[in-house]
């Protein structure tokens, strides 16, 4: 039977104590980590959330509570009462705790527990999915018990943050309409309304609008997202933003100077950061020019440069033949790295930028025993000369180069230049690296859909000397659009909105929307503009991939509590999962027995 606290109370979590504590008596609780019996000495480490204390029982410890303490186990739950005492010389420098104990004179098992499916210890090998399956226990272990602490403190700093620039906090639905974030939804059936479903929001972006139109004038909220994608290693079904939304702003600067400030005090309080200046900001062009990505990875060089002007009236075919066609060639040195590729590595990399759509990767490695390239018989001395020279290539640097379309060339090459950086570690992984990435272009051409398509949302609005393009040139308008790269990763994104019925009407119509659909979808937010609409524009962090850059991890799963695999299930409580059939006829639901075959 379980043992009562009967009204005892904890001193303090079990990682506090100190040597300023010797001689004082103290009660702490917590799970059993190491149980250690040396007949007649009892050691037990006593873990919670904070870290662990070491409780010993020996010689002066009651009878009755010795004996209890030699039916202890690991992660039993147990409350001590005992004298802080000092380690002498046997102080364990391991731990923060490790030059005191505490000598027991009373022992409460307040909860016993069965042997653990895997030890509760962050060394220990552990399959993911058994972790999964048991992560209650999974999340005793103390690497991620300082995740969860660190999750709470950022959730802390922005609430706090925003909330010191006149931001509220509002709650918005979570069953609402399909909001247009470009994923796929999640529908919930409506019991009431029988074959009609709500959707769980990709994030709260007409709300957050509606909410500036209503006069919140400030907004923020950390919010829970719901798409239902293809995971990644930083993707997940349900994720969190911290959203925020701000009227009377016209210029992306004002959003981003708020946003920026949030970011600042995050990792300066997290990891005792410094700032000088403002985080560097790069067009959207120039990202896909020189990184071949709209969310470049500036930690280290590697910069993709054009040689179309050379490689127009090259004796290569490849290159010449690109340029006539209108498609480009582009190159990135890999500095240092001739020696390290064997023809093999290259072999590999040409099948890895396969995959990004080039056909070949055409190379010039400048050897300790001289150039080596794959298309060398094609050129002369000079043209080569000209390209090294343009590369900046000296011994034992290799040139890669890719001949295709703009975006094609670009993103392979971008691909090749992170793989390489990530093979050879050409990077300090240790170092922050901060980057706005403006000027995106507001629409771009999906070959499927035949139609355009909002890069950010339909809600962005074009920069004011661009407008004159929608009806000219339509994917020539740049969006009043950021997003905020950091390491490569894209941490948060956003824009300025647009605020004229007018101007959203024409957005609708240049995605191909007809009045009907534009009613039937977002005829109460159209709505909404004719009543008063101030000038607004907001941002969205993703909350769950900032605590993965503070904490230097880079599977998602780790930041959050109760995470879903690949599969988008949750190994712990099997969802989703069958409903009763009296559930399904409440709502009018019906499942195609075809499913069961599939
Ligand atoms: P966006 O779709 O860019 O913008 O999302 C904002 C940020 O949320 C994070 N994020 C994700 N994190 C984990 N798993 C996912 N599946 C996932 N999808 C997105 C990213 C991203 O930068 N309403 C707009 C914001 C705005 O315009 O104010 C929005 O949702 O870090
Ligand atoms: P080849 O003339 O077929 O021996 O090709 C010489 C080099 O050019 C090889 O490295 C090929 O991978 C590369 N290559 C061939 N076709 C293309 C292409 N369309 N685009 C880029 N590289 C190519």
């Amino acid at each position: 039977m379980a043992e009562l606290l009967n009204g005892l109370k904890r001193t303090k979590m079990c990682g506090e104590f100190r040597s300023c504590d010797i001689g004082k008596e103290v009660v702490v609780m917590g799970f059993i980590g190491k149980y250690r019996n040396l007949g007649n000495l009892l050691f037990i480490d006593v873990r919670d959330r904070s870290g662990i204390v070491q409780v010993s029982f020996d010689e002066t410890t009651p009878k009755d509570i010795f004996e209890k303490a030699e039916r202890l186990r690991n992660e039993f739950v147990v409350a001590c009462v005992g004298v802080v005492r000092s380690r002498g010389g046997n102080v364990n420098k391991n731990i923060p705790t490790g030059e005191i104990e505490i000598i027991a004179s009373d022992l409460r098992i307040l909860s016993e527990a069965e042997v653990a499916p895997f030890i509760v210890n962050d060394d220990a090998n552990v399959g993911e999915q058994l972790r999964l399956k048991y992560r209650y226990i999974d999340l005793r272990r103390p690497s991620l018990q300082k995740i969860m602490a660190v999750r709470s403190k950022i959730s802390h700093i922005a609430r706090n943050y925003l909330d010191e620039h006149g931001f509220l906090e509002v709650e918005t639905p979570y069953l609402g309409k399909s909001s247009p974030e470009g994923a796929r939804d999640y529908l919930v059936p409506s019991r009431i309304h029988k074959g009609e479903f709500y959707a769980l929001p990709q994030s709260p972006q007409l709300f957050k609008q509606l909410l500036m139109i209503s006069g919140t004038d400030r907004y923020y909220q950390i919010a829970k997202c719901f798409r239902d994608e293809d995971l990644r290693a930083n993707r997940q079904p349900e994720f969190s933003q911290i959203d925020f939304e701000m009227s009377y702003v016209e210029d992306p600067e004002d959003v981003m100077e708020i946003a920026e400030g949030l970011i600042k005090e995050i990792f300066g309080e997290c990891l005792g950061m410094t700032f000088d200046g403002k985080f560097r900001r790069m067009p959207y062009a120039t990202a896909m020019s020189r990184y071949g990505s709209d969310k470049p990875d500036t930690r280290f060089g590697l910069e993709i440069e054009d040689i179309c002007d050379i490689a127009k009236d090259s004796g290569f075919p490849v290159f010449k033949d690109a340029v006539s066609n209108g498609l480009v060639v582009k190159a990135i040195n890999a500095k240092g790295l001739a020696e390290s590729l064997s023809r093999k590595d290259i072999d590999k990399l040409v099948a890895f930028v396969k995959d990004y759509g080039v056909k070949g990767l055409p190379y010039i490695a400048i050897k300790e025993s001289g150039v080596a390239s794959s298309f060398m018989k094609f050129m002369s001395e000079d043209e080569l000369n000209a390209i090294i020279e343009r590369m900046g290539a000296e011994k034992g640097d290799i040139l890669f180069f890719a001949a295709d379309s703009y975006y094609t060339a670009c993103t392979s090459l971008g691909a090749l230049r992170l793989h390489l950086a990530n093979t050879f570690d050409l990077y300090d992984r240790s170092k922050y690296d901060f980057l706005w990435v403006v000027d995106f272009p507001l629409l771009e051409y999906s070959e499927e859909e035949k139609r355009y398509v909002a890069v950010h949302h339909p809600f962005t609005s074009a920069k004011s000397e661009d407008i004159p393009l929608l009806d000219s040139d339509p994917l020539k308008v740049r969006a009043n659009a950021y997003d905020l790269v950091i390491n490569g990763e894209e941490s948060g994104g956003g824009s300025i909105r647009i605020h004229d019925v007018k101007m959203q009407k024409k957005m609708f119509n240049l995605l191909g929307m007809s009045e009907e659909d534009i009613k039937l979808r977002f005829g109460f937010f159209v709505d909404a503009f004719r009543y008063g609409a101030p000038p607004h524009g907001g941002l969205a962090f993703g909350l769950d991939r900032l605590v993965m850059l503070v904490t230097g991890t880079d599977n998602i799963k780790d930041v959050i509590a109760f995470p879903k695999v690949q599969n988008a299930s949750c190994l712990m409580t099997d969802a989703p999962s069958v409903v009763e059939d009296k559930q399904l006829d409440e709502l009018s639901l019906i499942i195609d027995k075809c499913i069961d075959e599939q």
